[in-house]
């Protein structure tokens, strides 16, 4: 079986993957909603949190069996660290793609999203015909391994406001189960999904001013592609 796996809080994945499920023709699926693990072709998209791999994507590669498999990874325009690699040095797959492409990051309100799909156009062809290829071990920040959760629990600050009406969206959204109707515990790791699915509008997020002063300025902006 072959498919488009995503892992997407505010949507840059996922806009992503769809684009490779259209081009590949392959069923596209949610990794949260996923029980299959099997499969001969998979591309997984994901985004990188805190230059690391989000945990639900570890969980998932730990239990993946597949034969081909091309690796996306979704950035803020910070900058994406080293994952790819980090996967492939963990993971005895077969990897036949990989990319790194910047998205409008889950922080920021004002800023575009990623629209230069033609240039991916060489990952779906990779994919079509594939061969393996080796990811470079590429420089890292030295305290991005270093409590990820909580520095981004002490960046960003997230708080239910009037026009919640408990109706329990957040609850449902969240696979942490880091949320009831508005109130976060300390699984939260300040994705913001519940903020930007809220259908009252009803969770307001404020960011710290060392955060603030971190995202001001855009450090990579590249689209770096592996085939
Ligand atoms: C908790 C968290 C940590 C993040 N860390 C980084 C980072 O280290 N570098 C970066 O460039 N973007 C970072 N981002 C931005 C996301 O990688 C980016 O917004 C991504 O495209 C969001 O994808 P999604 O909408 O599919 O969830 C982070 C976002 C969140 C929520």
């Amino acid at each position: 079986m072959n498919a488009v796996v995503y892992y997407s809080n505010t949507g840059q994945s996922k806009a992503i993957a769809e684009y490779f499920a259209h081009q590949l023709s392959f069923p596209l699926a949610d990794v949260e909603q996923l029980s299959n693990v099997c499969y001969k072709n998979l591309v997984l998209v994901f985004p990188v949190h805190c230059q690391n791999v989000p945990h639900v994507v570890e969980k998932f590669l730990k239990k993946l069996q597949v034969q081909n498999l091309a690796l996306v990874a979704t950035y803020g325009k910070m900058y994406h660290g080293n994952v790819l690699w980090e996967i492939q040095r963990k993971s005895i797959f077969n990897i036949v793609a990989g990319a790194y492409v910047p998205t409008k990051h889950a922080y920021l309100q004002q800023d575009e999203t990623f629209d230069s799909f033609d240039k991916l156009h060489c990952v779906v062809e990779k994919i079509k015909n594939p061969s393996t290829i080796c990811f470079p071990k590429l420089r890292k920040n030295s305290f991005a391994n270093f409590f990820p959760k909580l520095r981004s629990q002490l960046g960003v600050k997230l708080r239910k406001n009037a026009r919640c009406n408990g109706c329990g969206h957040c609850t449902e959204q969240c696979k942490l189960h880091a949320i009831d109707c508005g109130v976060t515990n300390n699984k939260c790791i300040r994705c913001l999904k519940c903020a930007h699915t809220c259908p009252q509008n009803a969770l307001d997020y404020t960011l710290s001013l060392p955060l603030k002063l971190y995202l001001r300025k855009q450090k990579t902006t590249q689209l770096v592609i592996y085939v």
